[in-house]
């Protein structure tokens, strides 16, 4: 299998973490390139739920190396807990993780920030996670940011620390402590300090042995900071590009791009939505779907499929192929819309519970029709289907 890049062509949740579990096995490295703990991918096996936040789900594969790259932003304390979260589920982990020196270290303050942008915002607040994800990259374009590299000096960091709460605390009148900030990262530190790679380096050398690398992308082509749904958007580049320069590597190793797609819509936080369905019907889809954020809890909002902006994803992005995800949601809908150029289509719903189905001919007629439909809108191939949230609830098509 080519190097094979994940990339979510909606508002996010689409069930990235599902697919790329499914797929590790094949793959010797997972690496994520942007984004932090705002992502929250949830996968099943055999009935155990596992949460990812910042570590790539392929973890789950005994044999995976999980990189967390240059582009990324990190919380070290939430990183190691998520460390020994999995440890404590018996899979070792901290030997197969390796976090770039140059990935930007995601401080407690930048919470905090976070959550008070968002309050001088009002009525125009994106709602965001509350992970500090804008302000910390935030310091980084405005060339502030501390590196996670940086960790390995302690009296250059404490400066460096004490600088940027200051810098913060005139700006925008908080209380930040450095020694606070500083205290939380030396009880992580020497966990840490394994970890630090030059994972461009790496990378590029894995690769030039002829190691497969699957690229996990997080949040969504239209959250992304230029593509997305502008300034209702995650703070990074979370499209194609991203994955290059969230890893430092050429365009020519991302061999196969497959977008994922929800078979409806689903958005958490503020920002446009044309087919909401902000009615019982959407209630009705959420309870279906477990539409709840996996990193807020916040409720995600839901509405018809839009294949205009699937579409879209899958010019902009490249996109070889399509993983429609959570088709089992729609069952029992007497009709199903979906959103074009042209306004809404209706599609005929069907009744037959379709979790156990594996194969494409055996699903109902209507469930077949509106995948063949939607695939011509999308200009993708939709080359699997998912039918239940269990790394096994797949249907590959030929
Ligand atoms: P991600 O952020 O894109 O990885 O997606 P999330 O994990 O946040 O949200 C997707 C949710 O749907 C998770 O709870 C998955 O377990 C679940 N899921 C994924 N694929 C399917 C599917 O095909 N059917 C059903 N019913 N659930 C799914
Ligand atoms: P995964 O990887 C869904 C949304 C937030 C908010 C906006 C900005 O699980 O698909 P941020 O905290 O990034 O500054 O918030 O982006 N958002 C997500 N929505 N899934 C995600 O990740 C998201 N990551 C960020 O809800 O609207
Ligand atoms: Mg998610």
């Amino acid at each position: 299998m080519a190097n094979t890049a994940i990339i979510g062509t909606q508002w996010g949740d689409e069930g990235k973490g599902k697919l790329v579990d499914a797929l590790a096995g094949n793959f010797d490295i997972v690496a994520r390139s942007a984004g932090g703990s705002n992502a929250g991918h949830t996968i099943v096996v055999n009935g155990t739920k596992y949460v990812f936040h910042l570590l790539p789900s392929g973890l789950l594969h005994k044999e995976a190396i999980g990189v967390v790259g240059n582009g990324t932003v990190v919380h070290l304390p939430s990183l190691i807990e998520e460390i020994e979260e999995l440890e404590s589920n018996g899979l070792d982990v901290v030997n197969r993780v390796k976090l770039s020196d140059r990935a930007h270290m995601l401080l407690d303050y930048h919470k905090e920030i976070d959550g008070k942008i968002e309050k001088l915002k009002g009525g125009d607040k994106v709602g965001t996670t509350k992970q500090g994800i804008g302000p910390c990259y935030t310091d980084k374009a405005m060339r502030i940011g501390i590196r996670v590299g940086e960790i390995r000096d302690t009296d250059a960091l404490k400066k460096r620390i004490e600088e940027n709460c200051e810098f913060h605390n005139k700006a925008l009148g908080l209380k930040l402590n450095a020694e606070e900030e500083l205290a939380k990262i030396e009880t992580v530190r020497d966990r840490i300090l394994p970890l630090i790679t030059d994972t461009r380096r790496w990378i590029n050398e894995q690769i030039g042995k002829g190691k497969k690398v699957l690229f996990e992308g997080a949040q969504a082509h239209h959250l992304d900071i230029d593509h997305g749904t502008y300034p209702y958007v995650t703070s990074s580049s979370v499209t194609i590009g991203g994955v290059c320069t969230g890893l430092g590597i050429a365009p020519k190793y991302v061999g196969n791009v497959i977008g994922i797609t929800k078979a409806y819509t689903t958005r958490v936080g503020e920002g446009p939505f044309e087919a909401e369905l902000d009615n019982e019907l959407g209630e009705q889809i959420r309870e279906a779907g477990g539409e709840y954020g996996a990193t807020t809890g916040r409720p995600r909002r839901c509405g018809w499929l839009d294949a205009r902006a699937v579409a879209e994803s899958v010019l902009i992005n490249g996109i070889d192929e399509i993983n429609l995800t959570k088709l089992d949601v729609l069952t029992g809908l007497p009709e199903i819309k979906v959103l074009t150029s042209e306004g809404y289509k209706t599609f005929q719903g069907w009744e037959d519970d379709i979790s156990g189905v594996r194969d494409f001919a055996a699903l109902p007629a209507a469930a077949q029709h509106y995948v063949d439909s939607i695939e011509k809108m999308f200009s993708a191939k939709i080359s699997s289907i998912g039918v239940g949230p269990d790394r096994e609830a797949l249907i590959f098509r030929k």
